[in-house]
């Protein structure tokens, strides 16, 4: 395994995500604990993509729980159709908030946080995993994003 990410700071964010996905894919290949694996992903987003936030929530019982992320301390606990998270989860798929004011029951674990976009993963048809990365831009996520993350949340669901 690389033990450092190859990274072109000045690259556009598409040419960004084209080099960092492989490295990522390439580093969840040799371990078999998901747990490592959900921590190294964020780790190489943070450090990649320069994400103000980044990290996962895990699905358990009727909640989603706080898992392995880079930034801010952030809230434990989501119910079902709550916040942008729990509205992924409730609604099985990716969604973009351009301002999180705009969002009705939009959750403000950090006041910095501006913008967001939030990507479920897949077990056996039902949402696992919730990917959120938060951004203290507006606007700051878009189709871009979303294409490499969604091709990254492919790979979490082959994760054990
Ligand atoms: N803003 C999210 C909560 C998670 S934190 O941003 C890390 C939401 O509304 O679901």
């Amino acid at each position: 395994m690389a033990e450092e990410l190859i990274l072109n700071t000045t690259a556009s964010k598409e040419e960004k995500y084209q080099s960092l996905i492989p490295q990522i894919e390439a580093l969840v290949s040799v371990e078999s604990d998901l747990i490592a694996n959900l921590a190294n992903i964020s780790a190489a987003l943070k450090e990649g993509m320069g994400f103000f936030w980044v990290g996962f929530y895990i699905v358990k019982d009727d909640e989603l729980v706080l898992g392995p992320f880079q930034g801010p301390i952030a809230c434990t606990r989501i119910h079902k159709g709550k916040g942008v998270c729990g509205t992924a989860w409730a609604e099985s798929k990716t969604i973009i908030v351009d301002d999180v004011d705009q969002f009705p029951g939009h959750i403000a674990c950090s006041s910095a946080s501006k913008s967001e976009i939030v990507l479920p993963a897949f077990k056996g048809g039902d949402v696992a995993f919730i990917l959120d990365v938060d951004s203290d831009q507006l606007a700051d996520f878009d189709a871009v994003d979303q294409k490499w993350l969604e091709e990254l949340m492919r790979m979490v669901e082959k994760i054990n």
